[in-house]
């Protein structure tokens, strides 16, 4: 079992996607047939992490609180932790410096999406690595809109950039972020950036320079969706319906990863299905009882 603890960052004010998340945080929009926080929380999952800081903005606490609860439903431990303005991606290993009491973490944002065969083995060699830190690049059409990172010509990182307006690679840089326990001192030197943010990219470059940064890249078989537009929103929902209606199968299914992987047993499995009642996803949880 790994000693690595996970961050979830689901604060921000979701502006790009107004008027939708007026009255309701982003992450908690559905994408497809699930709140959007399952997914990010089933990566964790995937990668065997069960204790869980939950961050999100004072106002909107009380709902993540009523979906989310404390974990233990799944098997897992979740503290709460709030974040009273968003100052960047960086503030969050400060937030979470109590939490994290010294142990490596895998952070990962609220509204990004990952689908992939192979992604537990990839995120477990991360795991595995005691010191320093990983991330993961994403090849996508629109790199201006990410952290972007440049390779030299035998392939060994030489810079991240974020947002550049002429990006080195069409590389991004996905927000899964699996780094040692230094993770909060170094953020702790980070200066707030132009657009006052503590940037994440200054943590990695800190992790860079002292040549303890791995970029894994993931490769074309791996979906990596974010919902930072409306368009990308529909887009990732109609990815999960397309896989689910075609698999039988669902994206993003905190109890059948629990119950996979011996968290709760089957009682609780049915008491959750029994909660579902008649849907699909309950039909589903039912179908697992048999099956697995
Ligand atoms: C953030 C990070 C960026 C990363 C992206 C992934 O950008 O700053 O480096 O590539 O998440 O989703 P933001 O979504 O805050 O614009």
């Amino acid at each position: 079992m790994t000693r690595r603890k996970g961050i979830i960052l689901a604060g921000g004010t979701g502006s790009r996607l107004w008027p939708i998340t007026l009255g309701v945080s982003k992450q908690l929009l559905p994408v497809y047939d699930k709140p959007m926080v399952y997914y990010p929380l089933s990566a964790l999952m995937l990668a065997g992490i069960r204790e869980i800081a939950i961050i999100t903005t004072p106002e909107d606490q009380v709902q993540f609180q009523r979906i989310l609860g404390d974990g233990s439903q799944w098997g897992l431990a979740f503290t709460w932790i709030v974040q009273p303005k968003p100052e960047g991606l960086a503030q969050a290993y400060l937030l979470a410096n109590d939490f994290l009491a010294g142990a490596p973490s895998a952070m990962v944002l609220g509204d990004n999406i990952f689908f992939g065969h192979g992604l537990p083995e990839l995120m477990a060699a991360a795991d595995a690595r005691p010191a320093g830190g990983t991330v993961f690049g994403y090849r996508v059409a629109d790199p201006e809109r990410y952290g972007v990172v440049a390779f030299d010509k035998s392939g060994q990182v030489r810079s991240i950039v974020e947002k550049p307006e002429n990006p080195a690679s069409n590389y991004a840089v996905t927000g899964l972020y699996f780094l040692d326990g230094t993770a909060p001192d170094r953020a702790r030197d980070v200066q707030p950036s132009a657009r006052g943010e503590l940037e994440i990219v200054s943590v990695l470059e800190s992790y860079l320079a002292d040549g303890a940064l791995t970029v894994e890249r993931m490769g074309r078989g791996y979906a990596w969706l974010d919902t930072g537009t409306h368009g990308s929103l529909l887009d990732a929902g109609n990815f999960v319906r397309t896989l689910q209606d075609r698999q039988g199968t669902q994206v993003g299914c905190p109890e059948e990863i629990a119950y996979t992987a011996g968290w709760i047993d089957a009682a609780r499995l049915r008491a959750h299905a029994a909660t579902y009642g008649k849907s699909r996803y309950g039909r589903y949880l039912t179908d697992l009882l048999r099956e697995v």
